[in-house]
């Protein structure tokens, strides 16, 4: 089945919902999202939206704080843009109806989070994605020019290029994006998806590690099928590991969130003592990458399975108002934080590098954008500070729906060339889905092991041996067979694992969350630059 509209917009979180609905006033969008529409990383945002809101605050502050934690690598023209934009996309957001908790003077109560010289995390309690999902879904599902297609998982995109090959020889202005293939994941059907702007809003990948803060759907989609298209991948050795998750055998990627810490927690090993003073000057409201180093090290060191956040010594009444979700959760799991220490681990939580962008969105391929944690726009550099990645989605996205405003009148309606239907070629139902779910694991497996918090060449190539043989099987598999979600995630988190593993070896110092103890410090002289890589070679 062929769909076609003027914009195709790939996941549901804050990028894509907020895009949507901005471009939905002057054209027809269809939007596609792999489970429900709210089943996101958004929704599972605890902390908040970093921005200029306080009295004490200045743009100037949040640019130094955000270059500061980038390590070098950030583009402080990029920076300044997202910073200085951040007071009127949240405006806009309370206009569409989100409630922020009050503070003082009609202004909001900010929280505070490491790396962050001031308070400046707006958030509704401990659930902010979860407000922001809800009011943007919405409206995006009253909408009459969006049409909303749950269940549904993009396989490639479609390029020019690729509809040229068949007859015509290809020169590097055919590089455009068509729209996608895109498998029905209800009835197994793969439908063609034509639009004149596709926005990847795909998110992360923390499934690539065995241990993450992601929802399942967090699979590397949108980069892996960038990178098969052509487009320019940038930085994905920066993984960002969250400090603290719960530790718990029956509680699954629950985020304790980093703004228990900007309210006074304090982390401990496991006879009671702290030791974030060894490590850092700010202590326990270090940037995150140092505090999850340090958590590494004091469990390396111990032999003990997690640490402990402990924020019992502050007034109960404050933490269930403050924490209502985080307390909950633990509650459930016979934690009561108001009196115990809440026991955590690391686990990889959120992708700096993704799909290259400019200021408006575009990729390096044409009429195809990219929005939220599957881009790289240059914000985070080496390492994201806390609260900062919302903020990233809420301005990319009106960046790329002023982009689309201009461009979509000077762009053809339909393609001038058909798009063959998805062919099979033969592909049979397989009955081995154990190869699949052997081979993820396995990846996840030397993912977490040996491309984690702390790298070194050895683990690297070890990596390295063991991605590419995979690769092949799966390539090989999936062309046999027909495909499902299962082997297209799996698929794709194999692409991405790859590229980390290759831009770490590349990267032979230790920068931001980059940590490899062949090379402990940063090499200015050579690596002061982004990792850039497309299907064609190094850039
Ligand atoms: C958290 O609440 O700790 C997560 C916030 C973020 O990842 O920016």
């Amino acid at each position: 089945m062929e769909h076609i509209s003027d914009i195709l917009v790939m996941g549901s979180g804050l990028a894509g919902l907020g895009y949507a609905l901005k471009v939905a006033d002057f054209a027809t969008v269809n939007l596609i999202t792999k489970r429900g529409l709210t089943e996101t990383s958004t929704s599972l945002a605890q902390g908040g939206i970093a921005a200029v809101l306080g009295p004490d605050d200045r743009f100037e502050y949040h640019i130094a704080d955000t270059l500061t934690v980038g390590e070098g690598l950030s583009h402080p023209d990029i920076v300044e843009l997202v910073v200085r934009q951040g007071p009127d996309r949240i405006r806009e957001l309370v206009e569409l109806g989100a409630h922020f908790d009050p503070g003082q003077d009609n202004g909001y109560d900010l929280g505070r989070e490491g790396g962050h010289s001031r308070r400046r995390i707006i958030h509704a309690h401990d659930m902010t994605g979860a407000e922001v999902e809800r009011i943007l879904a919405e409206r995006v599902l009253a909408h009459p020019n969006i049409r909303v297609f749950e269940n549904h998982m993009g396989v490639n995109l479609i390029t020019l290029e690729r509809v040229m090959r068949q007859g015509r020889v290809v020169t590097e202005a055919d590089k455009s994006c068509l729209g996608a293939y895109v498998l029905n994941t209800a009835t197994g059907q793969v439908d063609t998806f034509l639009a004149r702007i596709t926005l990847l809003a795909t998110g992360g990948a923390g499934k690539v590690y065995l241990y993450t803060s992601n929802p399942d759907i967090a699979t590397g989609d949108g980069v892996a099928m960038a990178y098969r298209a052509g487009a320019l991948i940038g930085n994905m050795e920066f993984v960002q590991f969250h400090p603290t998750c719960l530790y718990h055998p029956t509680a699954k990627n629950f985020l304790i969130s980093e703004a228990l810490r900007g309210e006074g927690a304090i982390l401990l090993d496991s006879r009671g003592r702290r030791f974030m003073e060894k490590y850092h000057e700010l202590k326990d409201l270090a940037p995150r990458d140092s505090v999850a180093r340090a958590i590494d090290e004091e469990m390396k060191k111990s032999g003990d399975d997690c640490v402990y956040l402990d924020i019992s010594h502050k007034p109960a009444d404050f933490i269930q108002s403050r924490f209502p979700n985080i307390y909950q959760r633990c509650l459930e799991l016979a934690i009561d934080m108001t009196r115990e220490p809440i026991p955590v681990v690391p686990a990889a939580h959120y992708m700096c590098g993704g799909v290259v962008t400019e200021a408006w969105g575009r990729t390096t391929i044409a009429n195809l954008y990219a929005v939220g944690e599957v881009s790289m726009t240059g914000l985070h550099g080496a390492n994201r500070l806390a609260s900062n990645s919302l903020l990233e989605a809420l301005v990319f996205s009106h960046q790329a729906a002023q982009a689309a405003r201009e461009t979509l009148p000077q762009l053809q309606v339909k393609p001038a060339f058909p798009v063959a239907a998805w062919d099979t070629y033969g592909a049979t139902d397989s009955e081995e889905a154990v190869v699949v779910s052997h081979s993820w694991e396995e990846i996840r497996r030397f993912m977490w092991n040996y491309v984690g918090i702390v790298r070194s060449n050895s683990r690297l190539h070890r990596a390295q041996a063991r991605i590419g043989p995979i690769l092949q099987e799966i390539n090989d598999y999936y062309w046999k067979f027909l495909i499902t979600s299962d082997l297209l995630e799996l698929r794709n988190i194999a692409y991405v694992a790859d590229l980390i593993i290759r831009m770490a070896l590349w990267r032979e110092e230790s920068r931001g969350l980059h940590y490899n103890l062949d090379f402990p410090q940063a090499d200015d002289a050579r690596f002061r630059r982004d990792t850039l890589i497309s299907s064609e070679g190094w850039h």
